[in-house]
């Protein structure tokens, strides 16, 4: 080992270029590795005798950091070169993409549905899931052990009370919530997430969504509902749009219907969509009761009104031919992803 050999590889090292990084990986090897220069160097370093040891030390350290450092200025300086940012990131790259995400179907439909009465006038009204069986029930003329209580399997919160607490199983609710609370005339929707004690199956939820309408002023009647929920299925499924209305039940109105849509698919010649009748069933309506009325207050005699409710995942389901209510609320990305930010109407 002597002094000049050293100086020698250290002023090598010193005038060292590389252009590429496969070249700096081989000087890295020809003087750090294994049997690189200065690799070799101390290991003929623990062969010397004492004194030589001495005297080479310090100069062999400064050697191998002299060689370390080089090395690493080699890499950064390849790293600069081959981007267009100090980062070593090639910043003119298209970014990864982020994808966005799109309005859940009952979203957009509620949507709409909330728009189309909007411009007919009507507010947003909004009551609580936890309800108390005086809203849900008791004051749209259901009373104790009616059998009508048990179209809607409920779920109760606190049972034993003279007034429990459940969850809402329709938002017809709020319709009483908004009686109690406003000044006439009133005309509201009021959307809302609504529960039943239903077996999950591709045709039924134990949660799913609703809006009810409500309209009330002096010398409301069934013309104004016909004429109402006529603009609106032309508004919600196209100019053509013929309604139909069936006799029906509902213990807040009398009367009371459920209301029928031309098919939009077959335009009422019969499809497997609407089984060959040529319509779909969309809501129930109907002039709304005076017992309902009275109970929250309202002269009867003065002022009528109509009701009407309808179930958003239907509504949806018909628009786009979901046929498996469950899709709803799995979250699964490739449903999801169906549905255009941008409601079509
Ligand atoms: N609340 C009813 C239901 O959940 C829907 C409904 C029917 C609402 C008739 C109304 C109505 O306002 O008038 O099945």
């Amino acid at each position: 080992m002597n002094r000049e050999d050293i100086e020698q590889i250290k002023a090598q090292i010193e005038a060292l270029k590389c252009k590429t990084a496969k070249e700096v990986e081989e000087a890295r090897v020809q003087i750090l590795g294994k049997k690189g220069q200065v690799t070799r160097l101390f290991e003929e370093f623990r062969t010397i005798d004492k004194d030589m040891k001495r005297e080479f030390g310090k100069t062999l350290n400064e050697l191998k950091q002299t060689a370390t450092a080089k090395i690493e200025e080699l890499k950064a300086a390849l790293g600069e070169e081959n981007s267009a940012g100090v980062s070593g990131q090639d910043l003119s790259m298209p970014g990864d993409p982020l994808p966005l995400g799109s309005r859940h179907p009952v979203s957009i439909v509620r949507e709409q549905i909330v728009e189309i009465f909007r411009k007919f006038g009507y507010d947003v009204a909004e009551g609580p899931e936890i309800e108390d069986d005086y809203h849900v029930f008791e004051a749209l003329n259901f009373p104790a052990n009616h059998p009508a209580r048990d179209m809607q399997d409920t779920f109760f919160v606190s049972a034993g009370h003279i007034n429990p607490l459940l969850l809402r199983t329709h938002t017809s609710s709020v319709q009483v919530r908004t009686m109690e609370r406003s000044s006439l005339p009133i005309r509201v929707v009021c959307p809302g997430r609504v529960f039943r004690n239903e077996a999950i199956s591709a045709r039924a939820h134990c949660i799913f969504h609703q809006i009810e309408g409500l309209y009330i002023d002096e010398n409301v009647t069934f013309a104004d509902l016909k004429q109402a929920l006529l603009l609106f299925a032309r508004e919600m499924f196209g100019p053509d749009t013929q309604i139909r209305m069936r006799p029906s039940y509902f213990p807040f109105t009398e009367p009371s219907t459920e209301v029928d849509v031309s098919c939009n698919i077959c335009h009422g010649q019969g499809c497997n969509v609407c089984k060959g009748t040529g319509w779909l069933e969309i809501l129930g309506a109907g002039m709304v009761d005076p017992n309902v009325l009275e109970a929250s207050g309202i002269d009867s005699k003065k002022y009528s009104g109509f009701a009407f409710g309808m179930g958003l995942e239907r509504i949806a389901m018909l628009k786009w031919q979901v046929n498996d209510l469950r899709h709803y609320f799995e979250n699964d990305l490739r449903f999801l992803s169906e549905f255009s930010a941008a409601p079509e109407v």
